[in-house]
Formats: structure tokens, C-alpha cells, sequence
């Protein structure tokens, strides 16, 4: 059995991909700070998989605590999640977040190199398209100058990776995803947003349990359809299954060159608005919400066009938005 490591494991993505790994028959094991989630979630994932992960409270910035982990676990693999990602926090704290994001891959790919560890896969963020000239938004999109620290923190991420998967033959993908929402449908697994929540579902959810007063929608003004922004939003479960298909691409030497990268979305662009009504319908309440104007740094659109994950990934999405906002309703009615 392939043992793979996952790093931030217990966050949002993180967990669910670990429930993923673990149906498909992988040994995993998990790196996790604590810092952006609880221990709880760790029980329960043992809940709905009924397989319990190695777990390690490391903080991956220590490079002698990261060198004593694989000094007593051998891997095949590594899925790397650990990282900030609150966009507006980091252009206020720049050097943390480029210490915590980009020391701990620096450090984990060394471990790599140093003891021929294969097969990396990469949570990057379609942040690095910026607002693409054209959409839907293919992998030959250019990258842009990121517009945040965050952001950068991807690019960089990213451009690191490549270089050394070339150096040292170490094969890596970056996933890119698009806007992960949703919950698992055991409804114990789910997103954990600390404090007032930065992005549209979590605080529409919370809006709807009446933890918030009202939402607030950012510009009626885009060029689109109704005003509103358009986003891409991929259920969590099947941006999950990404992760797995891509480590299969990898094990079974499917991939086309040592770096490879993908993007990671629905297909679909859904309007700020839409969204609203289909969490409407979900829920079966209605939503408070006010328009404001638009947040700073915001593009106007952005969906992927996702033919070439596809096919190189042997993957699509199976869910549809209204099950995502269904599932993140139910998750945010659990909440104490
Ligand atoms: C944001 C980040 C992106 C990151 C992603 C991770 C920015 C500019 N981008 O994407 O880099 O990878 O989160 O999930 O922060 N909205 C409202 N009211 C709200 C919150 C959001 O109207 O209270 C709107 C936004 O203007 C946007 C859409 O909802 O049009 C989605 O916002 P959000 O969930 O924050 O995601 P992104 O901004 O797309």
C-alpha cells in the first residue's frame, strides 16, 4: 500500500482530500500545525473512512523538526495543503507569509532530493491567472503579477517546484484550483473559517444561520450579465478527487514532463447573484443581503476551462453548485 504524506491535512481541503486518499486504498499520514483548524477533525475523519492517519503536530518553518520526520517515515508521495491563505492578512504580514509558505516547501523538496522522494502534488490557486484576457481560462493563460502576497506566495510556489522537479527529477503538479465550497455529505468534515469569514460561501452561510447580520454583495458594476463578479465554484469533494488522480498520473508515470500544472474548477462561472438564489433554493430561506461597493484587488471573472485536467487527469466534477450549497448549508446548521 502507497504510504502518502499530507501536509495541512486537517484543513478544508486537507481533510477531504485525506477521506479521498484513504477510499482509494492509501496509507496516509498527516503534518498538521493546528494553527487554522482543531484536532477534532482528525476523529472525524476516522469516522466516516473508519481508518485512522498517522498524525504529526509539526510546524513545517522548524527544518530540523521536518528533517526528523522523514528520518523515521518513508513516503511515496506528498500532497502539500499547509499554508496561509487569507488574502487581505497577507499584505499586511508579507514575510510570514512568504516564510510560511515558501520555507516549508523549500524544506520538504530537500527531503525529497535527499532521499529520492517522488511525486508532489501542490495546492496553487487560479490567483496566478489574475484577470485573464480570455475566458473560460485555459492552462496557456499567462501568469500574471500576482496582485497579492498570497498570490505571489503561489507564483513563487509554483516557479520553485519547477525548478527543482528539472535539478532533481522530482515529478510534481500544481493543482490550480478555482473556489472550493461545500462539505462533505457525512456532514463532519467541512470548512472552518476562523473569525469573520473572507470569502462569499461561509459567510453566506453563516448569514442564513443568522451568526451575521447581512451580507454584503461586493459591486453590481462588472461587466457581467447582472453586475455581479463570476466565480467558478467546485465542490470540495470533487476538487479532492483531483489530488487523487493526479498522484495516480504521477505513480503510474502518466505525466508528460517532471512539472506539470492543471487547473481545477468546475467548468462553469456562476454570478455573485446566482449564487444567492441557488443558496436560496438550497436552504429554503431567504437571504439577507445588501450591494455594496466592489472589495478591492477583485477581478471581474474568472471559470476554467478544464479540457486539458480532464483529460490529463482522467477526472471531472460530478456535483453541481446546488449540491455544493446544499452540503455547506447542512455543515453550517451543525455548527455550534
Ligand atoms: C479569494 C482570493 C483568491 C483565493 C481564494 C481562495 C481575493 C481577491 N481572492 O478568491 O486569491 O485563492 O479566495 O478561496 O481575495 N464576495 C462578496 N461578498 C463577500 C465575499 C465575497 O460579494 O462577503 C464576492 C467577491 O467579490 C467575489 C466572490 O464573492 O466576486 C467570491 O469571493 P471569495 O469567496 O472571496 O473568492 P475570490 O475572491 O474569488
Amino acid at each position: 500500500m502507497k504510504k502518502i504524506l499530507v501536509t495541512g491535512g486537517l484543513g478544508f481541503i486537507g481533510s477531504h482530500t485525506v477521506v479521498e486518499l484513504q477510499n482509494a486504498g492509501f496509507e496516509v499520514i498527516i503534518i498538521d500545525d493546528l494553527s487554522n483548524t482543531t484536532i477534532n477533525v482528525l476523529d472525524n475523519i476516522i469516522e466516516i473512512t473508519g481508518k485512522k492517519p498517522d498524525f504529526h503536530q509539526i510546524d513545517l518553518r522548524i527544518k530540523n523538526d521536518v528533517k526528523n520526520f522523514f528520518d523515521k517515515h518513508q513516503v511515496d508521495g506528498i500532497i502539500h495543503f499547509a499554508a496561509f491563505k487569507a488574502v487581505g492578512e497577507s499584505m499586511h504580514k508579507p514575510l510570514d507569509y512568504y516564510e510560511n509558505n515558501l520555507s516549508a516547501l523549500v524544506y520538504l523538496l530537500q527531503e525529497m532530493r535527499d532521499r529520492k522522494i517522488d511525486n508532489f502534488i501542490f495546492s496553487s490557486s487560479c490567483t496566478v491567472y489574475g484577470q485573464a484576457d480570455e475566458l473560460p481560462i485555459t492552462e496557456k493563460a499567462p501568469v500574471k503579477k500576482a496582485e497579492s502576497v498570497y498570490g505571489n506566495t503561489k507564483q513563487i510556489g509554483e516557479e520553485i517546484i519547477e525548478d527543482a522537479s528539472k535539478a532533481h527529477g522530482i515529478n510534481a503538479i500544481a493543482l490550480r484550483y478555482f473556489n472550493p465550497i461545500g462539505a462533505h455529505e457525512s456532514v463532519k468534515i467541512g470548512e472552518l473559517p476562523l473569525g469573520v469569514p473572507q470569502n462569499l460561501i461561509p459567510f453566506v452561510t453563516q448569514t442564513a444561520a443568522g451568526i451575521r447580520k447581512e451580507l454584503s454583495v461586493f459591486g453590481d458594476d462588472y461587466p457581467t450579465s447582472d453586475g455581479t463578479a463570476i466565480r467558478d465554484y467546485i465542490h470540495v469533494v470533487d476538487l479532492a478527487k483531483a489530488h487523487i488522480a493526479a498522484l495516480q498520473r504521477l505513480i503510474n508515470k502518466n505525466n508528460k514532463k517532471s512539472f506539470e500544472f492543471f487547473n481545477v474548477g468546475s467548468g462553469t462561472g456562476s454570478s455573485v447573484l446566482e449564487v444567492i438564489k441557488a443558496f436560496e433554493k438550497a436552504s429554503g430561506k431567504p437571504l439577507n443581503y445588501k450591494i455594496v461597493g466592489r472589495r478591492e484587488g477583485d477581478i471581474t471573472a474568472a471559470y476554467a476551462d478544464t479540457t486539458i485536467a480532464n483529460k490529463a487527469l482522467n477526472w471531472k466534477t460530478e456535483k453541481s453548485l446546488d449540491e455544493a450549497l446544499d452540503s455547506a448549508w447542512k455543515w453550517q446548521l451543525k455548527q455550534k
